[in-house]
């Protein structure tokens, strides 16, 4: 129970799905807690599930200008930080001849260079080392027509994992990835795709996987607590894979 007994915790995209099962599971094991989101009704049901001593702020993952503001309030808050999870993310769809500049730039905004700039400026934070967590996807190496940005997205962050693992080992800080594959959470409504699309991709999912199951948030939020917890000590630029079997077809 006490796995992040007295760890300060910082999960971006901790609203919703993924990140606020993790939120729940790292209360429960003690964690001392920051999330973040955007939407304001999002954060304040977080708000109410979490509890009044987790930190709950609103800040865009994609805004630099943010980002900086929010290492401030955890830094005045805190002090400093023990585990870092870059988890927000965007994902939607469209071919490649009618992705636009800005939705070109919005996904790799939030997802790349957000997630980038976030480590750089959470980094003088991790004082005595600490596990940093980034959310790839299984799309970084499979195809996924219509969500080629997004799967470049998270390409580029499995990469930045991996260099990072070697450039900040020596501070002490270790750095790894989670992959999902389906995992029931809302981001399946947010593609920007009719409803009745989305409910024959979630079965087509369903049917296609190994397992015959979407994953469920908490299942992620297991291993990203094993990656935050001492367990990983040894663990460093590593991906694990959380999908049901799904990238092995
Ligand atoms: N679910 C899956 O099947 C799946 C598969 C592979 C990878 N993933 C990855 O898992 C992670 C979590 O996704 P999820 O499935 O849990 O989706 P979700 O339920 O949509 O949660 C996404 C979270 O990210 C936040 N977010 C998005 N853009 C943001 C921004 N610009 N600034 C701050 N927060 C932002 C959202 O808050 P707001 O709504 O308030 O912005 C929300 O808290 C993502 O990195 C996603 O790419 C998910």
């Amino acid at each position: 129970m006490d796995k992040l007994k007295g760890k300060t915790v910082l999960i971006t995209g901790g609203s919703s799905g993924i990140g606020l099962a993790s939120a729940k599971l790292f209360l429960e094991q003690g964690a001392r807690l920051a999330i973040t989101g955007r939407d304001p009704d999002g954060l304040m049901r977080a708000r109410d599930e979490l509890g009044s001593d987790t930190l709950v702020i609103r800040s865009d993952a994609g805004n630099l200008a943010d980002i900086g503001a929010l290492m401030q309030q955890v830094a005045n808050h805190f002090g400093h930080l023990d585990v870092l999870f870059i988890n927000a993310a965007i994902a939607t769809a469209a071919p490649m001849e009618l992705v636009s500049e800005a939705q070109f730039d919005d996904i790799m905004g939030i997802n790349f260079k957000g997630a980038f700039f976030t480590i750089q400026k959470a980094l003088p934070l991790f004082s005595a080392g600490g596990s940093i967590i980034v959310t790839t996807s299984i799309t970084n190496q499979l195809g996924s027509p219509d969500f080629s940005v997004y799967g470049a997205s998270k390409a580029a962050l499995r990469s930045l994992v991996q260099s990072l693992g070697l450039e900040l080992i020596g501070r002490g800080i270790r750095i790894n990835a989670i992959s999902p594959g389906p995992i029931a959470t809302p981001i399946f409504d947010r593609f920007g795709l009719p409803a009745d699309m989305v409910k024959g991709i979630k079965t087509g999912i369903a049917q296609k996987s190994p397992s015959k199951r979407f994953g469920q948030p908490l299942e992620v939020a297991k291993v990203a607590l094993f990656l935050a917890s001492d367990d990983a000590a040894y663990l460093v630029g590593e991906e694990i894979v959380v999908d049901g079997g799904m990238s092995l077809l």
